[in-house]
């Protein structure tokens, strides 16, 4: 047995650690290396052991090799998946297929042992319920792993492209006093105690001696401060958490979801559709040029989750998927002959639809991908939907009845998008506001913008996490964000 602890010790100090992607692309044979990392699995044979180890760095393994005559038995037993590893040692060309390199260890030092009675990650495929339920730990699985490196990828994008097109990052506020969407799902911030505030003389809870001594809630949408940046700015987007109290148990809907939300002076709804196509074809070309190893992997993985069912429903690959989306002009139609081509639609005569059609309703996600994944079979943009099922603050059209929403659908996802251009005439804005119940005096910093210098201008609101959700292909919205908070749910 040699005793290297101390000289490797020595060597692990002047040598600089690199990463598992940096190794498998630029590494050579002979290279003498240091990597720390976690062990996804250990193989044991008779003189040697491997270890794929992981740092997240990419989504394969660097394979350890342990000749087992070097090593300490206890050492090579506590080596276990999930224990923590720094290890020395030099590059080799691999015997084994799947990898170019390997690495032949020469000191491995083990950082933290990983219990394997009470890891709950096996080296075997497990349910992406369990994995919800261990949401602490499911980083270390490849399929999280792609997703949360994929999701780093996605928000870099948003800023390299707003970055270039000259729009400026505004952070709106986390916790404002009013509802941008005027719908009322909103969570209270209070300091007030809950089961005793001060009371008013009517026995109301006295929001004058609340913190902001005012009724106040985390944010539904930065857009509306948004709007004043970009009466400014010029071009502005926001790009943060936003928070809904709807009670909406689907896989398309979290409490707590990021949002994205470009606010433009000057653009009507046209300049609006137009950059909502462009960005999102560019964030999807982005993924498919700068993410392949994790895109390939998650294809992959689709396709075997996939096997089962018929081959009618089976999806697109998703690379194929993600191309088709990337290189298709998205239709642009408005909602009402939207709704003509639904009433026309095989599964209405059939009555298969669960929601009914008819002009003034809101589309249902089932609606919303009839169009867009049988009738059209690429994404859709519908405009000017009524204007009772949409916010006060869209641009009203001449017939008295529409407004000029656009509503970006696609395939699987449903809506992604949901925008307009802004009624920027300040009688129009009051008198719909008026008509909503909307509190005009509270607004007062809203409606200046009307006042003084007002201008047509639009925006959107693009749900990360749906995009996300789009690019990895993944069915369940509570995958593709680290710690999910749904009705009943706010674990870690
Ligand atoms: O359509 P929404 O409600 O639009 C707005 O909030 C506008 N203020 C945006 C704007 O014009 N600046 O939401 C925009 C997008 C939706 O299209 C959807 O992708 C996503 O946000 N979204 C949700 N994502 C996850 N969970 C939820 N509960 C969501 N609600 C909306
Ligand atoms: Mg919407």
């Amino acid at each position: 047995m040699r005793n290297k602890s101390e000289q490797g010790e020595q060597s692990r100090r002047k040598m600089r650690r690199l990463k598992i992607k940096e190794i498998l692309t630029t590494g050579q044979p002979g290279d003498k290396i240091l990597v720390k990392g976690w062990v996804r699995t250990k193989r044991e044979s008779k003189n040697v052991n491997f270890i794929a180890l992981n740092d997240g760095s990419v989504i394969h393994n660097l394979q350890v090799v342990a000749d087992t005559s070097v090593y300490d038995a206890k050492l090579l037993h506590d080596i276990n998946s999930g224990a923590a590893l720094s290890v020395t040692g030099v590059l080799a060309e691999s015997q084994g297929s799947g990898q170019r390199l390997e690495m032949i260890a020469e000191d491995i030092m083990i950082l933290g042992k990983a219990d394997p009675d009470r890891y709950p990650i096996q080296p075997k495929k497990h349910s992406l319920e369990f994995l919800r339920e261990n949401a602490h730990l499911r980083f270390r699985t490849n399929t999280f792993g792609a997703v949360f490196r994929i999701r780093h990828a996605m928000a870099f994008a948003i800023h390299k492209y707003f970055n270039e097109k000259g729009f400026y990052y505004l952070h709106t506020p986390i916790i404002t006093a009013s509802d941008a969407e005027g719908a009322g799902q909103m969570f209270r911030v209070t300091t007030l105690h809950a089961q005793n505030p001060p009371l008013t003389e009517d026995g109301k809870p006295d929001f004058t001696r609340d913190f902001f001594g005012k009724p106040t809630n985390l944010t539904v949408s930065g857009q509306l401060e948004g709007e004043l940046g970009a009466m400014a700015l010029g071009e502005i987007y926001t790009f943060g958490p936003t928070f809904r109290a709807e009670n909406s148990n689907t896989t398309r809907h979290l409490a707590e979801f990021w949002m994205i939300e470009p606010e433009m002076a000057f653009y009507d709804l046209k300049d609006n559709m137009d950059l909502a196509e462009e960005f999102l074809k560019y964030l999807i070309d982005y993924a498919l040029i700068n993410c392949s190893d994790d895109l390939q992997f998650l294809a992959e993985r689709l396709k075997q989750e996939e096997k089962n069912k018929p081959m009618n429903q089976r999806s697109m690959d998703l690379l194929e998927k993600l191309s088709f989306v990337s290189q298709s002009d998205f239709v642009r139609i408005t909602y009402t002959e939207a709704i003509e081509i639904l009433k026309n639609s095989k599964p209405y005569k059939k009555n298969a639809f669960q929601f009914p059609v008819d002009w003034g309703i809101d589309l249902q996600s089932e609606h919303e991908r009839y169009l867009v994944e049988k009738h059209f079979q690429r994404p859709v943009i519908l405009t000017d939907y009524p204007k009772e099922i949409k916010a006060f603050y869209m641009k009203q059209n001449d017939d008295g009845k529409t407004v000029r929403a656009m509503d970006v659908l696609f395939p699987q996802i449903g809506e992604i998008i949901g925008g307009s251009q802004r009624e920027e005439e300040l009688e129009k804005l009051e008198k719909r506001m008026k008509e909503m119940n909307i509190p005009i005096e509270e607004m007062w910093w809203y409606m200046d913008t009307r006042r003084f210098g007002s201008a047509v201008h639009s925006g959107f609101g693009l749900g990360f996490e749906r995009l996300i959700l789009f690019v990895t292909g993944m069915g369940n919205i509570r995958d593709v964000i680290a710690f999910p908070r749904t009705p009943k749910y706010a674990e870690f």
